[in-house]
């Protein structure tokens, strides 16, 4: 069958990367893909965001199964576009989407089915947001973490040090509307403290396969310096959950949300990304996403042994509970090459060379940001910013992180920037994770 991928980061290619090693995929489409999916299949110029024209070239292309990566299309209502249509698509419908596309909808919903996450309210007024921070003040040590509502690129997240600093991020999102359309109502959340995983899970609307947990590192620089960027590498395993926790995930995250939204009438299907934090008083979530992670795919879909066809259309047809995803019990590392500049401004279109090597060295190039060369022959060019993740796997962590950087070594384009520390710390038998936060009591 044809498949059509939706998207164009380093999550798209592995997703498309994954789908070539399946026997039932003749064909892959790519809207709109980057330089690396090109050489997988066709890049069709069609933005993932444009949803009248990916219903069309679906329908011209009779694809058997759309997968669709980013989280703009599925809040959007891309599949239920598509399954109106009768095209089989892999992720959830619009309203279960929500549980990432509206943060006070996710906190909501969760205080609903009694799944375990930080205190908060929610306000679309300024002055009932700036008396309730008033309220904290008086009453805690500990400064919130302030949210916009809606989808801002990971960027709506505001950690302010002082309460001071926080009535400035309310202002800036309900005022100001720093994050565009993300900005209509505001959340003021307790702050936690612990280690971090991505807890993901295939869902059929009933029943759930949780995969392999992963880690990324969120920060741009070494020890966990500099700004937030959607992540410059990732591992497995996490230290962070252990099999008895993440049994207590899959019992108290997972299970309630399949269960809250079947009883609701909307199932959800598709992947279920829990952003779990560790605290001193057990898991709790930080955020749904309703699609799979970026750089985590990088790291999972290479262990995955099964067919993702198989998965995706169990997931599909409520069938999962019949299938088994079998994984390897490697380790595995990515290693994420950014611009310079980025998660700022980069420039764009600087060559990029060394990648035959790196693939020689034992890693997969999955491309991000990358565009095509000018000409036939020319090497890609860089074209966002990640621009690619090199990934390895081996029996042990260490191993699949010296093999990920022996790789990532031979890759080279002006300014290039990565971290020298993905999984090291736990490679190293050093802690959880590598933001000093260590593991929690
Ligand atoms: P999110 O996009 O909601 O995962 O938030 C991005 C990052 O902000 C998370 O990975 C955490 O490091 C941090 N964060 C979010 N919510 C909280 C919270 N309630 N307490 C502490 N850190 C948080
Ligand atoms: N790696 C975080 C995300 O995909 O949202």
């Amino acid at each position: 069958m044809k498949v059509l991928v939706v998207g164009s980061g380093g999550r798209e290619h592995a997703i498309g990367w994954t789908l070539a090693r399946s026997s039932q995929v003749e064909k892959l489409l790519f809207a709109p893909g980057n330089g690396g999916t090109a050489a997988l299949g066709t890049n069709v110029d069609v933005e993932a965001t444009d949803l009248d024209a990916i219903v069309t070239l679906a329908k011209e292309e009779e694809v058997g199964l759309v997968m669709v990566g980013p989280e703009d299309p599925l809040v959007a209502g891309l599949v239920d576009r598509l399954t109106e249509v009768g095209i089989p698509a892999f992720g959830p419908t619009a309203v279960t989407a929500q549980l990432e596309g509206s943060k006070s909808f996710a906190k909501a919903f969760m205080e609903n089915h009694g799944i375990p996450t930080g205190a908060a309210a929610s306000f679309t007024v300024v002055d009932a947001a700036l008396a309730y921070l008033d309220e904290l003040a008086k009453t805690s040590a500990s400064v919130p973490v302030i949210k916009a509502d809606g989808l801002a690129a990971g960027k709506g997240v505001l950690m302010p040090e002082t309460f001071d600093e926080a009535a400035q991020a309310i202002r800036d999102i309900l005022i100001d509307r720093r994050f565009g359309a993300a900005c209509d109502s505001v959340l003021i959340e307790e702050r936690l403290v612990g280690a971090e995983a991505s807890v993901l899970a295939f869902c059929d609307g009933t029943s759930l396969a949780v995969m392999p947990v992963a880690q990324d590192h969120k920060r741009l620089g070494d020890g966990d310096a500099g700004p937030n960027t959607g992540g410059m590498g990732a591992f497995i395993p996490s230290p962070v959950i252990t099999p008895e926790l993440l049994a207590d995930v899959e019992a108290r995250v997972l299970q309630p949300v399949l269960k809250g939204m079947a009883a609701q009438g909307t199932p959800y299907v598709g992947v279920l990304y829990a952003g779990i934090m560790v605290t001193a008083d057990g898991p709790r979530v930080l955020e749904f996403n309703c699609r799979f992670g970026d750089p985590e795919t990088q790291v999972v879909l290479p262990l995955l042994e099964s067919d993702l066809v198989d998965i995706a259309f169990g997931c599909i047809d409520g069938r999962l509970g019949e299938l088994t995803p079998q994984w390897s019990s490697d380790a595995a590392a990515t290693v994420v090459l950014a611009s310079g500049g980025y998660p700022d401004s980069y420039p764009k279109g600087h060559p990029i060379t060394g990648l035959v090597e790196a693939a020689e060295a034992g890693g997969t190039v999955f491309h991000a940001g990358t565009a095509v060369g000018s000409a036939e022959g020319e090497p890609p060019v860089t074209n966002g910013g990640r621009v690619l993740a090199v990934t390895a796997t081996a029996p042990t962590l260490e191993a699949a992180v010296d093999a990920a950087y022996r790789a990532a070594d031979h890759a080279h384009f002006d300014g290039a920037v990565r971290r020298n520390d993905i999984g090291r710390d736990v490679a190293n038998g050093k802690g959880a994770d590598s933001d000093g936060k260590g593991t929690p009591t």
